[in-house]
């Protein structure tokens, strides 16, 4: 898990007061099953991406870059680079040629996992990540096809959209298990941290996300059918379903304390 510390302090103290209810009541759900099964392959990723001096290089360069504020931050590239490569290293089992590949697919995976949202916020973001990502990548010491697969996932990460075909069958597979690590963030973390960000970032105020909030929820079941991988249509529902549970408890929480709020608010006026 990351740290939540070091940039929720650029939420407002009421925001910040219901991510932290949001995410005690989170803790009271079962992990979802990507997360139990596939312990081994997730502590191997993590592994990759906290050691390997490629991958810790682009951290450091992105970091700026990164939305935070907007909850789409360091701590989204990290999971989302994180569940990629644990993505790549499951599906990779049936492709018979990957031996001595693996790691490096999935420093590859783990980078385009980093870079993927440095344009979150501007006018297609997944189209413009890419053509930077080529630029990012240029100087490093990267095939130049290892630098169209990464910048191919990237163009390709977005929800609802049709995906371009990728060179097969590791541009391919790289672009199908970044989408799905992307997608595995709209269960808990959803719900426990993004919301949060993205409400206070526009400003919206606490009664327009409780009538909203039920719309958000059953708007996030329909990712359920998008997943590409055979990984993420196995394990992605239930990620998301995860999700929503938790989503319709914070709900119920949000309108209870949003009586209390609003007596309170009425009664100093
Ligand atoms: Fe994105
Ligand atoms: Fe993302």
């Amino acid at each position: 898990m990351q740290d939540n510390h070091s940039f929720s302090s650029s939420l407002s103290p009421l925001y910040q007061k219901l991510m932290l209810e949001s995410q005690r009541i989170a803790a009271k759900f079962k992990v979802p099953a990507f997360y139990r099964q596939f312990k081994a392959q997730y502590s191997l990723s993590r592994k990759v991406f906290f050691n390997h001096p490629l991958v810790l290089y682009v951290k450091n360069l992105v970091r700026p870059r990164l939305m935070d504020s907007f909850g789409h931050g360091l701590d989204h590239s990290t999971k989302v680079a994180i569940d990629t490569a644990t993505i790549i290293l499951l599906e990779a089992e049936k492709y018979a040629n990957i031996r001595g590949k693996l790691e490096r697919l999935m420093v590859l995976g783990e980078i385009a996992g980093l870079l993927h949202d440095i344009h979150r916020g501007e006018e297609n973001h997944a189209e413009k990540g890419a053509s930077s990502a080529k630029k990012i990548l240029k100087p490093f010491p990267l095939e130049n096809r290892e630098i169209e697969w990464v910048s191919c996932a990237i163009s390709n990460h977005e929800a609802f959209t049709v995906p371009s075909p990728c060179p097969i069958p590791w541009g391919q597979l790289m672009s199908d298990a970044l989408y799905d690590a992307d997608k595995f963030r709209w269960g808990p973390d959803n719900f426990t941290k993004t919301v949060w960000f993205m409400v206070n970032y526009r400003s919206i105020p606490l009664e327009e996300v409780i009538e909203k909030f039920p719309w958000g929820v059953n708007g996030i079941l329909k990712i359920k059918e998008t997943f590409r991988t055979s990984i993420g249509r196995q394990f992605g529902p239930d990620i998301v379903d995860v999700g929503v549970e938790i989503g319709k408890e914070i709900y119920r929480y949000l309108l209870e304390f949003y009586k209390d709020y609003k007596e309170t608010n009425d009664s100093e006026k």
